[in-house]
C-alpha cells in the first residue's frame, strides 16, 4: 500500500520543540517560549502538527479542552506557507476534535491588531464577543487589547471558507 502524500496531521511532542521553535520565532513580534510548549504537553492540551509527506514543519495548533469547549491558545503557520488554506485546514480539524468531544463551542483571543486572523476566524464562524484589556504585550512596553471569540459548533461540517 502506498504511502499517504500531501499534508497530514500529527500530534506535537517535546522532541519537535526545536522547530516549533524555529516557526514561532519567525511568525511572532512576542512568541510562546518553550517552556509554555513543555508545560502545554505535560499538561495534556491536545498539540497538533500539520506536516508535509517528509514531515517538514508546515504549522500547528494548541488548544486545552474544557467540559464541553474547547480554547484555542496556539494558531500559526510557517511564514513561508502562509496563504495555502493551511490554517483552515488546522481549524477544520479542530472542529472536528471538538465535536468529537462533545464540545459545543471553541473560544480563542486574538490581538486586536492582528487583522490577518481575525478575518480568518470571522469568516470560519467565530463572533467576536469581548475584549480583555491589556491582555498583551505590545512595542515600547505598552500592552494591547485580546478580542475574546467564540466558534458555536452547529452540525457535522465546518463552514465552507
Ligand atoms: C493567521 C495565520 C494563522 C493564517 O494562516 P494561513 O495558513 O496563511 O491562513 P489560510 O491560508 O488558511 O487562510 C488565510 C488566507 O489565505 C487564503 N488562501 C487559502 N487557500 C489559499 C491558496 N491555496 N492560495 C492562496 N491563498 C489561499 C485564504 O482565502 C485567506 O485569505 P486572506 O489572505 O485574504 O486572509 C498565519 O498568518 C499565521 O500563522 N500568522 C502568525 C501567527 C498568528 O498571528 N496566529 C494567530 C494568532 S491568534
Amino acid at each position: 500500500m502506498s504511502r499517504p502524500v500531501g499534508p497530514r496531521f500529527r500530534p506535537m511532542q517535546v522532541s519537535d520543540l526545536e522547530r516549533v521553535m524555529a516557526v514561532e520565532l519567525q511568525a511572532y513580534p512576542f512568541p510562546w517560549t518553550r517552556g509554555h510548549f513543555v508545560d502545554s504537553l505535560a499538561a495534556g492540551y491536545r498539540a497538533q502538527l500539520r506536516v508535509d509527506a517528509d514531515d517538514g514543519l508546515i504549522g500547528y495548533s494548541v488548544a486545552m479542552a474544557g467540559v464541553d469547549e474547547m480554547h484555542l491558545l496556539n494558531l500559526t503557520v510557517t511564514p513561508a506557507r502562509q496563504g495555502q488554506g493551511h490554517a483552515q485546514a488546522l481549524l477544520a480539524e479542530l472542529g472536528q476534535a471538538a465535536r468529537a468531544a462533545k464540545a459545543a463551542t471553541v473560544w480563542l483571543e486574538v490581538r486586536e491588531s492582528n487583522a490577518r486572523a481575525r478575518a480568518l476566524y470571522e469568516r470560519w464562524g467565530f463572533e467576536s464577543v469581548g475584549r480583555r484589556k491589556g491582555y498583551y504585550p505590545a512595542n515600547a512596553g505598552r500592552r494591547e487589547d485580546a478580542l475574546v471569540m467564540r466558534w458555536t459548533l452547529g452540525g457535522s461540517e465546518e463552514p465552507a471558507p
